[in-house]
């Protein structure tokens, strides 16, 4: 596996690889890999030629308050779970080469972004459109591989690859959990032991969600009361209990279909994101 800092040479090595013929993998991450990027990484494996992972903390889809200087990193660890899941290129650009002085152009993508995250995280979807874009232009892959764990996010690219004709297919993998139904996330690393307990109530509630509307309930309002209830004694703060039309993500008052449940909660200091997609 190569590890590739700039832009020019991945560019270059990646089209050597096309006029090969071959099929290019992509899994964009911001690196401290867990299980379930390397899901994405063992997928692009099986489907492609050459498979691309980059690791780039992206400064632009965190808020001034947020915790971009605080994300973890560890590149020699993520180096070495990227060639063990089969990747072929790690790129990990600078923040100066991929956003130099002078750089001014961002992509806005308009309604999927109002909801959920969008309303608690100002300019997070610009910054994660914008950064995603960027990679895509500079690896050009065939296929780009995302999580279901951040379903706003993935909606929100495969929306942005259609409207803008990039011609890349984007998959969406299941979200990866731990034994007790907490999803992996690189933020899990920020909880306490005590906090780490609490957290799995997370998907206890969008258990219960599950349990609900399988018992016939329609009514949205009433199960999100439900989870408020489960999660009020854990979660230091509620950012939003939803349950949405998984395409135009707006909410739903009464459940005919399929519908995606979404939570964002803060346990202590760490804001933790899950969901899942059921139907009535
Ligand atoms: O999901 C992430 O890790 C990031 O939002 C992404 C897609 C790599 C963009 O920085």
């Amino acid at each position: 596996m190569k590890i590739v800092r700039s832009i020019r040479e991945i560019k270059s090595e990646l089209i050597r690889c096309r006029n090969k013929g071959r099929a290019v993998g992509f899994v964009p991450t911001m690196g401290y890999l867990h299980e379930g990027h390397l899901s994405l990484i063992r997928k692009a494996r099986q489907d492609n030629d050459v498979v691309v992972v980059s690791i780039f903390v992206n400064p632009t889809q965190f808020g001034p308050d947020e915790d971009y200087g605080e994300y973890p990193r560890d590149l020699r660890r993520d180096a070495r779970l990227c060639k063990k899941s089969g990747a072929d290129y790690m790129f990990h650009p600078t923040v100066k080469s991929m956003y130099p002085k002078e750089y001014s152009t961002f992509i806005s993508v308009e309604g999927l972004t109002k909801n959920l995250c969008g309303k608690f995280r100002p300019g997070y979807f610009r910054g994660v459109a914008t950064v995603v874009a960027k990679l895509f232009n500079i690896v050009k892959p065939d296929v780009a591989y995302f999580g279901q764990k951040d379903a706003q996010q993935s909606i929100v690219i495969k929306r942005m690859t259609e409207d803008l004709d990039m011609g890349i297919r984007v998959e969406v993998m299941p979200t990866v959990r731990e034994k007790d139904g907490l999803a992996m996330s690189s933020r899990n690393s920020y909880l306490s032991s005590d906090e780490r307990k609490r957290a799995v109530t997370i998907y206890r509630a969008l258990q219960l969600a599950r349990d609900l509307i399988k018992l016939d309930d329609k009514d949205a309002r009433g199960i999100i009361r439900e989870m408020r209830k489960m999660l009020a004694p854990v979660a230091t703060k509620i950012d939003y209990v939803s349950i949405v039309d998984p395409h135009t993500l707006k909410d739903v008052k009464t459940i005919t279909g399929e519908v995606l449940v979404a939570v964002a909660v803060w346990i202590g200091a760490t804001r933790l994101i899950d969901n899942i997609l059921t139907r009535y």
